[in-house]
């Protein structure tokens, strides 16, 4: 697992190297909304989405530094739905990433503009690129694909709709299938997005496209189990949120409905799908594999 560690951390360092260089120059009238963006960007986070990304991109024989424009954005995305999660009216929570929330700092009205000027920014990002290769057929498919998968997932049959779903289960005895299906939405859509844009930009060919987004499905069913069976038992400040929160806004999880055991042991389940996906790679498919595995033993 060190050559993992690494291989991880390269990926992220990587991303945090140019995650504030594709923000546009904001005008300094509108100053707040920048430091409130930037503030949220800059807080940390495991960058695990832009990092599937980037190691996507290089498995299908790709090359990583032409898709940072692609992993930026999708940590623009991401880190816009953690600010609206949090928001009052939501999760109302008051810790991300080990520091205040965006709305604790800025307020609710600016935390929401930030957000909005997130997953704007996002898809300017993406834009932008398309300009560079204009003359390059190929290149533009490839990255009109890219886009429309990163589109698709963050919306309204994707992340959107399962925050939607989440919101509206609050104090309901949800069933099993509705619990799935929030997780596919809220979490998975926008890992299995990540996925699917690096192996685009990439050039996969459909059976790896098929396999890979078979893994990221369980890897995203696995990663949401994960979150809320350490929001019952996992450590504050070494998660950087508040835990035990699920309990106290009537969340339904997996874990409030069937236990924390039997939340294990689907966890591992989920984990074992998505190694199963990536078998025939062998050591090719090596990175992916551990990065599932270290999840499914991710600190209490
Ligand atoms: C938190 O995502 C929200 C979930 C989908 C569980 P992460 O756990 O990836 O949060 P950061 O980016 O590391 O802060
Ligand atoms: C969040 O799920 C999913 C999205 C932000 C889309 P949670 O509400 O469980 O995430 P945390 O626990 O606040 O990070
Ligand atoms: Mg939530
Ligand atoms: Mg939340
Ligand atoms: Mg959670």
């Amino acid at each position: 697992m060190k050559n993992f560690r690494e291989a991880y951390d390269k990926y992220r360092n990587s991303v945090n190297e140019y995650l504030l260089d594709f923000l546009p120059r904001i005008d300094e009238k509108s100053s707040s909304l920048n430091e409130a963006m930037k503030y949220s960007l800059e807080a940390g986070g495991k960058r695990l989405r832009p990092v599937l990304l980037l190691a996507a991109c290089q498995f299908a024989g790709g090359d990583c530094k032409e898709a940072m424009p692609y992993a930026c954005a999708i940590e623009y995305i991401h880190t816009y739905s953690l600010i609206h999660d949090d928001l009052p009216s939501m999760d109302n929570d008051d810790l991300r990433r080990g520091k205040p929330t965006n709305h604790k700092v800025f307020g609710d009205a600016i935390a929401t503009l930030a957000g909005d000027g997130l997953l704007n920014t996002a898809f300017e990002t993406m834009i932008k690129d398309l300009y560079l290769h204009f003359d390059d057929t190929d290149k533009m498919k490839r990255r009109i694909n890219a886009m429309y998968t990163v589109a698709k997932h963050a919306g309204v049959k994707g992340m959107v709709a399962g925050q939607v779903s989440d919101m509206e289960a609050e104090n309901q005895d949800s069933s099993l299938e509705m619990i799935e299906y929030i997780h596919i939405n809220k979490t998975g859509a926008l890992i299995v997005a990540a996925v699917r844009a690096g192996l685009y930009l990439g050039g996969a060919d459909d059976e790896m496209m098929s396999n890979m987004t078979t893994y990221a499905e369980y890897l995203g069913l696995a990663y949401q189990i994960a979150d809320d069976i350490l929001d019952e038992i996992g450590n504050s400040s070494h998660l950087g949120k508040n835990t035990g929160t699920d309990k106290a806004r009537k969340k339904i999880t997996y874990v409030s409905k069937e236990g924390l055991e039997a939340s294990l042991r689907k966890l591992n389940e989920y984990t074992e799908n998505a190694v199963a996906a990536i078998e025939g790679y062998y050591d090719n498919a090596e990175f992916f594999r551990d990065l599932v595995l270290t999840l499914a033993k991710r600190k209490r």
